[in-house]
């Protein structure tokens, strides 16, 4: 799909049918994902890809009960790796750059599933303990947010957004921003 397409025809898919993820489908979308701009090409993120109904299960649970979490064939667990920031940026990195990593890199994952003609949704209201447990994380990462995949079995409306002129701050003003 073109990118702007991808773009704009992109909402929060919570709803999946039972079709199986074609695997060409996935390893782009996970090639998508590590093709992302990273701090100092650290790369400090993992991604963890689970496909087995009884962790997919757990993790919808663990993600407040969020059951349709548990009708994904696939979910996408973001975890950061703040030790390997900090080498190379100390505090900044272990705090912050890490985090942007991989939000950067679910947000391309996102992108992906849609340009796939599948769906997701961003997920960060979970319990990391566990989540870490179900996903058998080593100590040093962290989930950060998760994305469950699959094939749209719905199709939501937009969501509402401000006004640009609201949002952006521009020092030339363009009469067409609301167009
Ligand atoms: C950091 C973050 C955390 C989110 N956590 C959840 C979540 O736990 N459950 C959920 O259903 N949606 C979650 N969302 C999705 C938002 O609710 C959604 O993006 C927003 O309502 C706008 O809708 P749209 O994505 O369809 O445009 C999250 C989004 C972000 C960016």
């Amino acid at each position: 799909m073109e990118f702007m397409n991808v773009i704009r025809t992109r909402r929060s898919i919570r709803a999946f049918s039972s079709q199986e993820i074609e695997p060409d489908a996935l390893t782009s979308i996970l090639k998508a994902i590590r093709s992302c701009p990273t701090a100092g090409n650290l790369q400090a993120y993992k991604v963890y890809v689970i496909e087995a109904p009884e962790k997919i299960k757990a993790l919808s649970k663990a993600a407040s009960d969020q059951d349709w979490i548990a009708g994904a064939p696939a979910v996408l667990v973001f975890c950061i790796d703040p030790k390997q920031s900090e080498t190379k940026y100390g505090k900044r990195g272990r705090d912050l750059y890490c985090l942007i990593d991989a939000t950067i890199a679910i947000t391309v994952g996102h992108l992906a599933t849609v340009a796939q003609g599948l769906g997701s949704t961003m997920v960060g209201a979970f319990n990391e303990a566990a989540v870490a447990k179900i996903i058998g994380l080593p100590s040093h990462l962290k989930p950060h947010l998760i994305l469950p995949i699959g094939h749209p079995a719905e199709e939501p409306e937009p969501t509402s957004r401000r006004p640009l002129d609201e949002l952006i701050e521009r020092d030339c003003i363009d009469e067409n921003l609301n167009n």
